[in-house]
């Protein structure tokens, strides 16, 4: 199993239980590679020092919320430096029209006319992220899928350029948390800035959910009940929904008290290791290790299947 998220800031309820809670699930299932993807992130940070910082907190975030470094290989993408140099070569053999089709693409060109070519290429890259390390399955929130369909096409083409090179790997997808909605009913993301952060103080977490916006078309708050359900069974909610009809300030309420006492020792055991940002960094340097070690071995074998050795 592979995975990854970028560094590009704090991490929201929606990274968590749509994707970074998995990968903690099926650290004792999978051989797992969890990536912090550096290099992904190059697209929207222009800036060092905050690049630096958001890429240590996210293995700190990583580390709280229970990836053990004894299970999982945890490392900086550009720590390998294999990813950008298989990227490359699956740019060579992929067309423009295909990636053209990305909807992350089709969504940033929408957006912005002087788009760069990593964001076009963006796909290439974490193809090369899945297929340099044999990669079966990959946790991801709904928003990624056709990045791991276009993974699994790269690998299948490349296999009938040059011959059985790579597994053809798959998306898993929580169905139940496929996508977590924002404050504002929209999807949770960090571009839309309506997040929760996963490591939200008390006074914020209150005052966040306090401006969830309430569309009752079905009876009941809907955004609160879908943000309410990540934190408590189903049954217990309905029974509340049905108790509390109606009154949206006693619902919003008790989301906030549960949502509170979920994110209590999370944020507790991530103070813990943020104070030793030096262990960190040295579970970053072994991980990064163990995953070249991989990598090399694997770009031995498509150099030669490509004709770049002599
Ligand atoms: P963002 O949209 O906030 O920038 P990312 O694109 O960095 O989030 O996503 C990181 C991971 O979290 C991906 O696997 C993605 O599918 C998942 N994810 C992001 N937002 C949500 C959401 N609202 N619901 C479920 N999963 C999500
Ligand atoms: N593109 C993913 C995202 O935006 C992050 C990512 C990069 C990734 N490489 C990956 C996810 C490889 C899974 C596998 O969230």
């Amino acid at each position: 199993m592979l995975s990854g998220v970028k560094p590009t800031g704090r991490p929201h309820i929606g990274n968590y239980f749509g994707a970074m809670r998995q990968f903690v699930e099926l650290q004792n299932d999978y051989r797992t590679h969890i990536m912090l993807a550096d290099l992904h992130a190059l697209t929207t940070v222009k800036d060092a020092k905050q690049l630096k910082r958001d890429t240590l907190d996210l293995a700190i975030d990583y580390l709280a919320i229970g990836l053990d470094p004894n299970k999982v290989t945890l490392f900086k993408q550009s720590d390998v430096p294999e990813h950008s140099e298989l990227a490359w070569i699956f740019d060579c053999i992929t067309t423009m029209p295909y990636l053209m089709r990305a909807h992350a693409y089709k969504d940033a060109e929408a957006k912005n006319k002087e788009l760069d070519a990593g964001t076009f290429t963006y796909p290439m890259l974490m193809a090369a992220d899945i297929l340099l390390y044999d990669t079966d399955v990959v946790p991801v929130g709904k928003d990624q899928q056709q990045h791991v369909e276009y993974a699994r096409d790269t690998a299948e083409k490349f296999n009938r350029l040059f011959g059985e090179t790579f597994k053809l790997p798959k998306a898993m997808i929580l169905e139940a948390v496929e996508t977590v909605p924002g404050l504002d009913g929209q999807k949770m993301s960090k571009s839309y800035g309506n997040t929760i952060p996963l490591f939200a103080e008390d006074a914020e977490i209150k005052k966040l959910m306090m401006s969830i916006v309430t569309d009752s078309a079905s009876g009941r708050p809907e955004n609160v009940y879908q943000i309410h359900k990540l934190f408590k069974p189903v049954a217990e909610l309905d029974k509340l929904y049905a108790e509390k009809a109606g009154k949206y300030q006693a619902l919003k309420e008790a989301l906030i008290e549960d949502a509170i006492a979920f994110i209590t020792p999370l944020r507790e055991r991530r103070a813990t290791i943020a104070a030793k940002p030096d262990e960190v960094i040295t579970i970053l340097t072994n991980g990064a290790g163990e995953a070249r070690e991989q990598a090399k071995l694997k770009m031995t074998a498509i150099r030669q299947a490509v004709g770049l050795d002599l």
